[in-house]
């Protein structure tokens, strides 16, 4: 049974994992996984906040710009190899939810879905968006993570539901 939980109750064991083998960002209907590594989760316009950066070459970027809402997994420890498949496959070429033998529900809040397997899933609309400026960025940044200058598109969701296994 899934219940809502209060945001920081999860921050800690969702951040450990995005700096670690990575969550899932679910996208478009029928949805795609795609595994993320960096994000925020915060506090902006009295809203808590979660970014997540898609470069434009992802089949993800794609669903992104025809949707409002979005949803971020967290899977359990014995899924590296699903989180791998979504972090190395394109939903252009595979259906990742079939190659990883997912269970899709829908969200409670939002229009988008989230697995089933999932132990932590925040539920978010998108509120703002921009691409990274590289006139702004420190130049060592730009150098190390955007050789072809594919600069992260940053979406900024507002969190309105989020559930715990
Ligand atoms: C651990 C890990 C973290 C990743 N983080 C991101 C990310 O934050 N943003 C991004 O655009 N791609 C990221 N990727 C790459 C995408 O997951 C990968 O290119 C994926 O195949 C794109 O899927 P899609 O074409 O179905 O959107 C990451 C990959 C891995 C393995």
């Amino acid at each position: 049974m899934r219940k809502e939980v209060e945001l920081f109750d999860v921050i800690k064991e969702t951040l450990d994992k995005l700096d670690g083998e990575g969550i899932l960002l679910v996208a478009g209907d029928p949805p795609n996984p795609m595994t993320i590594g960096w994000g925020t989760i915060g506090h902006i316009w009295h809203k808590q906040i979660m970014t997540v950066l898609v470069r434009p070459v992802r089949h993800t970027f794609k669903l992104m710009e025809s949707i409002q809402d979005f949803s971020v997994c967290v899977l359990p420890e014995q899924y590296r190899k699903q989180l791998s498949i979504c972090g190395t496959k394109s939903g252009r070429d595979l259906n990742k939810v079939e190659a990883c033998n997912f269970n899709m529900e829908p969200c409670i809040k939002v229009q988008s879905f989230y697995m089933e397997e999932s132990v932590i899933h925040f539920e978010c609309r998108i509120v703002h968006k921009h691409f990274l400026d590289p006139a702004t960025l420190d130049p060592k940044t730009i150098n190390r993570y955007y050789p072809q200058r594919d600069f992260h598109m940053v979406y900024y969701g507002e969190i309105l539901g989020v559930y715990k296994k």
